[in-house]
């Protein structure tokens, strides 16, 4: 008899758990955020990066809500350029340089982005490479008059890409990024599409040497050289 009361007792005990929760009023408890989830991938962005890097027209910086940049990116890249920031204008977001993510953060981030943004991609698949490579300036004089002058000239109807403090903010990185993926929603081709008298657009090393002319035009001073920077081991012109 005992056992049955006791037992009878839980029974109690445990039907007023259950039933507490059907109570109206009660406050449901928040599903654990896990790290790399797509839900938690989604709100790191709108809290961080949306601002810059949204989609369509919106955003100052090329939106990342867009498979042609995973297609092109390699997480390697993409982590990088989170952890230690890019040029003056894309901030670091390492903890270790102050800012509110760990590496391990970082590289759940990029991976959650690509599963959601990426449409299966891995990167590298672009036909180019997504960092920036050194190129010759003077055949990239003749690229910038006849694919690009038309809508950049200084005066031109999409703003003049050589004007100096333009290129005081922006990084070669930058220009090469907004050649490569160009901006569809504000009319701006992409590096593979139709271009003034190059109707099959550029070839990677057009693109190379355009981006290495233009930054000519950038007056030059320690405090800019990280945006002028080129990594050593992506030099093309030297194996022309
Ligand atoms: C059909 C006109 C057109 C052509 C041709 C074109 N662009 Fe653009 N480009 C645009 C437009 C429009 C934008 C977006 C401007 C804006 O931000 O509103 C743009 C944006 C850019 C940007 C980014 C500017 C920014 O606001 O950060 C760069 C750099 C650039 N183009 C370089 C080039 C280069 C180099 C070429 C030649 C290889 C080229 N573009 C060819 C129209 C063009
Ligand atoms: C204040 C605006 C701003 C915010 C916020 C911002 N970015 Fe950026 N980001 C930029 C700008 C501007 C650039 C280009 C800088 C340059 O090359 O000179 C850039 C560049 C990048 C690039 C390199 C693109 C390429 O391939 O050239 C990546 C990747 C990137 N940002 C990711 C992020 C992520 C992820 C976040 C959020 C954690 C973020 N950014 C937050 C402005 C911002």
């Amino acid at each position: 008899m005992r056992l049955h009361i006791s037992r009878f007792l839980s029974c109690l005990a445990i039907l007023a758990v259950v039933g507490c929760d059907r109570m109206p009023g009660k406050p449901k408890e928040a599903t654990p955020v896990v790290i790399g989830s797509p839900a938690w991938t989604q709100s790191t962005f709108n809290t961080n990066c949306r601002g810059c890097h949204s989609q369509g027209a919106e955003g100052a910086a090329i939106p990342l809500i867009d498979a042609g940049y995973w297609k092109v990116a390699t997480d390697a890249q993409v982590i990088q350029v989170i952890a230690q920031g890019q040029g003056v204008l894309m901030p670091s977001y390492l903890d270790s340089n102050g800012g509110p993510m760990s590496s391990d953060q970082i590289a759940a981030f990029v991976k959650g982005m690509r599963t959601l943004w990426g449409a299966g991609s891995s990167g590298g698949q672009g036909g180019i490479s997504g960092t920036v490579v050194a190129g010759n300036a003077s055949a990239g004089s003749q690229v910038f008059s006849s694919a690009c002058a038309s809508c950049h000239a200084a005066g031109g109807s999409a703003g003049s890409v050589t004007d100096p403090m333009y290129l005081k903010l922006i990084s070669n990185q930058g220009l090469w990024s907004a050649i490569v993926y160009g901006r569809a929603a504000l009319g701006s081709p992409a590096w593979n599409q139709p271009m003034p008298q190059h109707p099959n657009g550029l070839t990677p090393t057009e693109v190379a040497d355009v981006v290495s002319w233009i930054a000519q035009s950038r007056p030059m001073s320690s405090a800019n050289a990280q945006v002028n920077s080129i990594p050593k081991d992506k030099n093309v012109s030297d194996s022309k």
